[in-house]
């Protein structure tokens, strides 16, 4: 995702792209090869991985935004959307317990969260800004 970016991942709504910006922001600070595993010298035991859990940790909380919109505004497809969401946090979970190391095994994950994230952007993102401009439950992004 390091290359990929955020441009052509957007909704037209800021709430949802915010997230996407954000998530793309953290990924290519995450795997620049400049930034060094703060482990790497230390005892890592590739155990809980610390970028693992920085994604996880970003997830958490932009997932919840979304799955509480979906939520108040009744959002029809709400409970296969946020499946989606679980199962990315799921799949992290159980990279970090394989003792998955995002330093040594960069590539894998960073193009699970890249194909997560471009098949969760066009099935359900965009979707769901779809829904909610029409709705009028949020506003499209000012031109
Ligand atoms: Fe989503």
């Amino acid at each position: 995702m390091s290359e990929m970016g955020p441009s052509g991942l957007t909704t037209g709504v800021r709430e949802i792209d915010a997230d996407t910006e954000g998530l793309c922001f953290l990924m290519s600070r995450l795997f620049d090869p400049l930034v060094e595993c703060r482990r790497r010298y230390g005892e890592c035991d590739h155990r809980q991985c610390t970028r693992i859990g920085a994604i996880a940790k970003y997830l958490d909380r932009s997932f919840r935004r979304q799955d509480d919109l979906m939520m108040s505004a009744g959002y029809p497809m709400a409970d296969e959307h946020q499946a989606e969401h679980e199962a990315l946090v799921e799949q992290l979970a159980a990279m970090q317990q394989a003792c998955v190391c995002a330093d040594r095994d960069r590539a894998v994950v960073d193009n699970a969260v890249t194909l997560w994230l471009l098949r969760h952007h066009r099935g359900f993102d965009r979707l769901l800004a779809n829904w909610a401009v029409t709705r009028r439950v949020l506003s499209p992004a000012a031109e």
